[in-house]
């Protein structure tokens, strides 16, 4: 029950109508009895400053961010974390004092999928798409302690230039990082209408790859009979296959992923870990993850 306490938190976006957030984070407050509610806003792009502005008036906790606003809410808002400030967007924030406070936490909620099933240890990881998840994706998996990123994209300027930031800025703000020089790039050409079988970029990483995570849209409803971006004849049983899709669950890929006997991680897992993390950050309380992706799950097959 709303009441005149209730500490407000939301996600601002466009358009935002489809978001899981609120129906996961209302369900994680009630089921710790916070005095919280979580509200979508859908906020245009220009009225972007306005909405942060009126956020800060209206003494809102805790805001989401999501498409288009991600890159561009940086400029509204005080500090940032450092992950935040690296990738160049912001997903999460937190207002206390009048201040607000920035924070990346898609990147760490995608490492943390893949380390329900595996450590990265020494991994070969092959990220397929350059845009703004893979780029918060690869900049956290590039701080870990993988063996070998390689980045392969459809359009070889994106890879390129998330290749060079990562390069840069990794090694201006991680100089201990030892792991850098192992960041290799592939710029092979990925399209919808090609076969992807026929390409030789992706098989070949694969067979040396220990993890591939698809940050592209391919397989997401209503193109959930795409051909996917690698078959099962192409991976091996010891990969770990992350498609960042959760739209269907099943998607192409995973289903191919399947029939190589391939371990799979579903794209919820990225949704829930950064979910839990916005959740630490706005409550300090550890989130209760089982009755998030329960609460997921039940509403992506509503
Ligand atoms: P997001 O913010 O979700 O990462 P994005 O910034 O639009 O979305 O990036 C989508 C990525 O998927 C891009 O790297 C895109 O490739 P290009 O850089 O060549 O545009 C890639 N992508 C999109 N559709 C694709 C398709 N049908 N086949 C292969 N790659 C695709």
């Amino acid at each position: 029950m709303i009441n005149g306490t209730t500490k407000i938190f939301g996600i601002i976006g466009d358009p935002v109508e489809h978001s899981l957030s609120p129906p996961m984070f209302n369900a994680a407050f009630k089921s710790l009895n916070l005095d919280y509610a979580y509200v979508p806003f859908n906020v245009k792009k220009q009225d972007l400053k306005f909405a942060i502005a009126g956020a800060k008036a209206f003494d809102i906790k805790g805001l989401n961010v999501t498409i288009p606003h991600k890159r561009k809410v940086l400029n509204e808002i005080d500090k940032f974390d450092i992950m935040a400030n690296l990738i160049g967007a912001v997903n999460t924030i937190k207002f206390h004092n009048g201040k607000s406070y920035g924070f990346n936490t898609d990147c760490v909620g995608a490492v943390r999928a893949i380390e329900e099933v595996s450590n990265l240890n020494d991994k070969n990881v092959v990220i397929v798409g350059a845009g703004g998840a893979a780029r918060a994706i690869a900049f956290q998996v590039a701080i870990t302690n993988v063996k070998n990123l390689t980045i392969i994209n459809r359009s070889e300027k994106k890879a390129k230039s998330l290749v060079y930031d990562l390069k840069t800025l990794l090694s201006a703000n991680f100089k201990d990082n030892s792991k850098l020089d192992d960041i290799t790039i592939d710029f092979s050409h990925i399209d919808l209408n090609f076969d992807y079988g026929g390409i030789d970029s992706i098989p070949k990483h694969l067979k040396n790859a220990d993890i591939l995570i698809d940050t592209t849209p391919v397989g997401m409803d209503p193109n959930v009979d795409a051909e996917p971006i690698a078959t099962a004849n192409e991976m091996h049983s010891d990969l770990i296959v992350n498609d960042i899709v959760y739209n269907p669950i099943n998607t192409c890929l995973l289903k191919e992923a399947k029939l190589a006997n391939a371990t799979i991680v579903s794209g919820i897992k990225m949704l829930l870990y950064q979910g839990a993390e916005n959740f630490k950050i706005w409550t300090g309380l550890e989130a209760p993850i089982d009755l998030m992706e329960k609460t997921l799950l039940n509403e992506i097959n509503k």
